[in-house]
């Protein structure tokens, strides 16, 4: 099935200049995008945005993080394009991420670490719906 992911760009990897090469990629593995732009978050922005680790060890690091800078929003589409995501950009931890993941050869560590992909279909609509509006979404066939 035909389905949409968010995916980011996260402020180390727009600041270490590898923007273009991951949207190079996103390219190659014949993702559709819908829509891109650039923003730079608020604290309380970030905060929204990863609400549902509210609590959790690193939650202040990572909306600090987040909000520290600019970052590449992009809603991608694709057969399967949750799980398909999640393969080019690996493991959360590069460290564990498969030789040729975006992570593996981009993210600095588990906190930074280069992009983000939404982790299910609905949450995918979720976080799509959090930075674009159905009029930004625009289809290229
Ligand atoms: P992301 O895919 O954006 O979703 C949640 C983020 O939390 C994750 O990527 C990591 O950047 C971050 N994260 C997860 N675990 C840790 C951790 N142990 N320390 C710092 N950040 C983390």
């Amino acid at each position: 099935m035909i389905t949409r992911t968010l995916a980011i760009i996260k402020p180390d990897a727009v600041n270490a200049g590898y923007t273009g090469k991951i949207l190079d990629k996103i390219i190659q593995e014949d993702f559709r995008i819908l829509g891109l732009k650039q923003i730079k978050m608020s604290l309380q922005r970030a905060q929204g945005f990863y609400a549902v680790h509210t609590g959790k060890p690193f939650f202040e690091e990572l909306t600090q993080f987040m909000s520290s800078g600019p970052c590449i929003v992009l809603t991608l589409e694709k057969e399967n394009a949750v799980d398909s995501w999640r393969e080019v950009i690996g493991a959360t931890n590069p460290e564990e991420a498969d030789e040729g993941t975006i992570r593996k050869e981009f993210a600095k560590n588990v906190g930074e670490n280069a992009v983000h992909g939404s982790d299910s279909d609905e949450n995918g609509i979720q976080e799509i719906a959090f930075f674009f509006s159905e009029a930004e979404l625009i289809g290229n066939k």
